[in-house]
């Protein structure tokens, strides 16, 4: 194992990572040094929702340089103000205003910020299987494993409770029919800390790669429900799920439930160049009329990254890619339910539009997970599984017991075939290290 140079890298022991070097990319396809080309099963960390290189994003991002490429965010800029414009009209309802940041920990970090401002409230409820970024109160909202690292010094006045996983809910995984009783935890733990301190309830309302977690019909109008009786807010973490993804502008729209506030990174831009945003609904904007708004950030609201928004934007609108996501979704989770019923490691294939998740089990009869929860070390059974995968030259993401496919959303159907192929490959793999178990 290798490093190419001397950058450190992220979650990686620095000994152990051999990481590609890419040259270049274009539609769903990226090239490495070694002139291996790879079809990008995961958008990257499912983001780049347009494919690489799409042509109009890349000529606006040039032409926005040749112009002006930097301004400071105390003043505007023309893409600044068409972009926070274009985000009123794509985001549901009454989120109306704009926040840029850099990215998606960032967003988090001033929607909870703007939270406490507005309410006078500290505490923000989040849930165990939620990643919402490396900053430090973005972390400290996170629930999964990679909060552990920086862990002990965490900021206060954040309370966890309990998810929507069906598959293994220790409500109903074994009943014909989810109870909502996650909902009901939710309000346990909001009672239990005292409503009138609880600022926000934060949640990715399809959860990312903690677990690609599809809330049960009526979970998010419950918690909206309970947070307009306390007077607390909802924020949704959009950051994978937003931008057409699970086959709608935005993942909430599925069960037509708005947050106050939204935060969105990754497809804002399809990361080509990195954006991130909280926005928030009138309520919110009104109050900061005359209320401080005590935050910034020296690259807000960069004009060559929002102009590579309202490109991005564009390229959702003009080439339906929504729609789009919903379609190939449907071709894709029927192709797995049928890898599923073939494959004795297959537990559970899950998610929505091009946000899909397959759960690996030793058993599928106790669901005892191919290999363990909550660790960022890939053990030797995963490592033959990923290797196998990558030798038919498609790269999903792997996390867990998981193989997580996030494709760009312009890929073709034969591409996707393609990539279910290889992926197949290392399902074939993971069928014999369950036999040899048994
Ligand atoms: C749901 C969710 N929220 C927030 C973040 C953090 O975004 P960033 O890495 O841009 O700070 C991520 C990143 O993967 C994410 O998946």
């Amino acid at each position: 194992m290798a490093r190419p140079d001397r950058r450190l890298y992220p979650w990686a022991v620095q000994g152990k990572i051999a990481p590609l070097t890419v040259t270049h990319a274009k539609g769903s396809h990226f090239w490495d040094s070694g002139g291996n080309r790879w079809l990008d099963m995961c958008a990257q960390l499912a983001y780049v929702n347009i494919g690489h290189a799409h042509p109009h994003v890349v000529e606006a991002i040039k032409r926005q340089a040749e112009t002006m490429p930097v301004i400071a965010p105390d003043h505007t800029s023309p893409p600044a103000s068409r972009l926070s414009e274009m985000l009123a009209e794509v985001t549901p309802g009454r989120l109306s205003q704009t926040f840029f940041t850099n990215g998606g920990a960032e967003a988090n970090e001033h929607a909870i910020r703007m939270a406490r401002t507005f309410t006078g409230r500290q505490k923000i409820v989040t849930r165990y299987q939620s990643y919402h970024g490396a900053t430090l109160a973005a972390m400290a909202a996170t629930g999964d494993n990679r909060r552990v690292f920086s862990e002990p010094h965490m900021p206060p006045g954040f309370v966890k409770t309990l998810d929507p996983y069906r598959y293994r809910c220790r409500f109903c995984a074994r009943e014909s029919k989810c109870n909502l009783n996650c909902a009901d935890a939710v309000e346990e733990t909001v009672l239990g800390e005292g409503p009138e301190t609880v600022a926000a309830i934060l949640l990715e309302p399809i959860t990312g790669y903690s677990g690609i977690v599809v809330p049960p019909d009526g979970y998010l109008q419950r918690l909206r429900d309970l947070c307009d009786e306390h007077g607390i807010l909802l924020i949704f973490d959009e950051v994978i799920d937003g931008f057409c993804r699970t086959g709608k502008w935005f993942a909430s729209e599925h069960w037509g439930v708005e947050p106050d506030i939204m935060t969105v990174a990754k497809g804002i831009t399809s990361g080509y160049v990195p954006l991130g945003a909280a926005i928030v609904s009138d309520r919110i904007g009104d109050f900061f009329e005359d209320h401080y708004l005590g935050s910034g950030l020296t690259y807000a609201a960069h004009p060559l990254a929002c102009a590579a928004g309202v490109a991005t934007l564009e390229v959702y609108l003009e080439e339906e890619l929504a729609d789009r996501a919903a379609r190939l979704g449907k071709v894709l989770m029927a192709r797995l339910e049928e890898m599923r019923d073939r494959h004795p490691s297959v537990g559970e294939v899950r998610g929505l539009g091009l946000l899909v998740a397959i759960e690996l089990v030793k058993d599928k009869r106790t669901r005892e997970p191919f290999t363990p929860q909550r660790s960022e070390t890939r053990n030797a059974e995963m490592t033959e599984v990923v290797k196998a995968v990558w030798a038919k030259g498609a790269r999903p993401a792997f996390r867990w017991n998981l193989v997580i496919i996030a494709p760009p959303l312009t890929i073709s159907e034969e591409e996707l075939d393609e990539g279910l192929d290889a992926i197949e490959a290392g399902l074939e793999v993971a069928d014999r290290l369950v036999a040899v178990a048994v």
